[in-house]
């Protein structure tokens, strides 16, 4: 049986989960795929550290040694920040190699660089794991647009800022103790800043105005806004009204052609779809012209809704390379 090498680029969070993921279910991603899939290198800033037992061999620094390595066809990437990240996914792409990649910040901005790069090279990008966690709204996208237009996105795309506004209305705690914890549970970014002012949220809604419009609003037009001006008295007061704070990021195709965004708290009430997404759950309203609005939800972030889809990925495109539907 072939074997592809594969290697995971950071290995915080999303990427121990990767690790995680691909050794729990190597037999059965083998027996479905025809293929075996051996992690050969994990690219870290600090090799010394062994953050999973058993890997330390497998540790290097040097995105050289990664791509140097026999047989390297697939990189998951997990790296924060837009470099050297997207320095790495270019010369991967252009060593033929498959790129899986969860970095918002680097596909926000990058993202249809690197799909058009790697469609010269004839290898495929993978970006669920981008936007909205384990919600798989990418691939439910790529599908609809086959034949449907989508003309507005609606969502809840932060999964530590809706924790953190559901624990202060439902358990009264106060922000920092919410936050700490979404910290704790892996939700959070490296820098929290980024989720509470809505940078991340922000980052996701240009990834799919991308992918739905093929392009992005001018970003200096779209207001931001984020949750860390929200006071617990101001949550209790709307619950007490009968509404709840959700931090909304929208996008709209208008009918002159024009995109325009906002991302920004919201109180919705009871009617609203979005006033029962509780904890760390994120949803996405998309508007269609055939369906009508179809909205998906489920959790938005941590270690293994993240990396699952992104192994997901992983076994999408080697079926697709294999020219074969993979069959549960
Ligand atoms: N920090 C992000 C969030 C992680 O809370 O939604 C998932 O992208």
């Amino acid at each position: 049986m072939a074997t592809i090498k594969a290697a995971i680029l950071g290995f915080g969070t999303v990427g121990q989960g990767i690790y995680h993921i691909l050794n729990e279910k190597r037999e059965e991603l083998k027996n479905k795929l025809g293929i075996e899939l051996e992690v050969a290198k994990i690219l870290v800033t600090d090799a010394s550290r062994e953050r999973v037992p058993g890997t330390a061999h497998l540790m290097t620094t040097s995105m050289e040694e990664v791509l140097a390595e026999s047989g390297m066809q697939v990189v998951f990437e997990a790296i924060v920040n837009e470099e050297p990240a997207y320095s790495y996914l270019k010369r991967a792409v252009e060593h033929k190699c498959h790129v899986i990649t969860a970095n918002k910040v680097m596909f926000a901005k990058r993202g249809l660089e690197l799909q058009d790069l790697a469609k010269a090279n004839g290898v495929f990008v993978g970006f669920e794991a981008t936007t909205a966690g384990g919600v798989p709204v990418i691939k439910t996208m790529k599908n609809i647009l086959l034949v449907n237009d989508v003309s507005r996105i609606q969502g809840v795309l932060n999964g530590t800022c809706n924790y953190i506004l559901t624990k202060m209305r439902a358990e009264g705690w106060s922000f920092d103790t919410a936050l700490k914890e979404a910290q704790s549970l892996g939700y959070a970014e490296a820098d929290p800043y980024n989720d509470i002012s809505g940078q991340d949220a922000f980052k996701k809604l240009m990834i799919l105005s991308a992918l739905a419009f093929g392009e992005q609003p001018d970003w200096a037009d779209v207001d931001v806004i984020g949750i860390d001006s929200i006071s617990a008295s101001q949550v209790r007061e709307a619950c007490e009204k009968g509404l709840r704070y959700r931090h909304v990021a929208e996008v709209e195709k208008l009918t002159n052609g024009k995109i325009v965004a906002k991302v920004g708290p919201q109180l919705v009430d009871k009617e609203h779809p979005l006033y029962p997404v509780d904890d760390v759950f994120n949803a996405v309203a998309l508007e269609t012209n055939y369906i009508g609005t179809l909205t998906l939800v489920g959790p938005g972030a941590g270690m293994y809704p993240t990396a699952s889809v992104m192994v997901e990925d992983y076994a999408e495109i080697i079926g697709k390379r294999a020219g074969f539907v993979v069959t549960i």
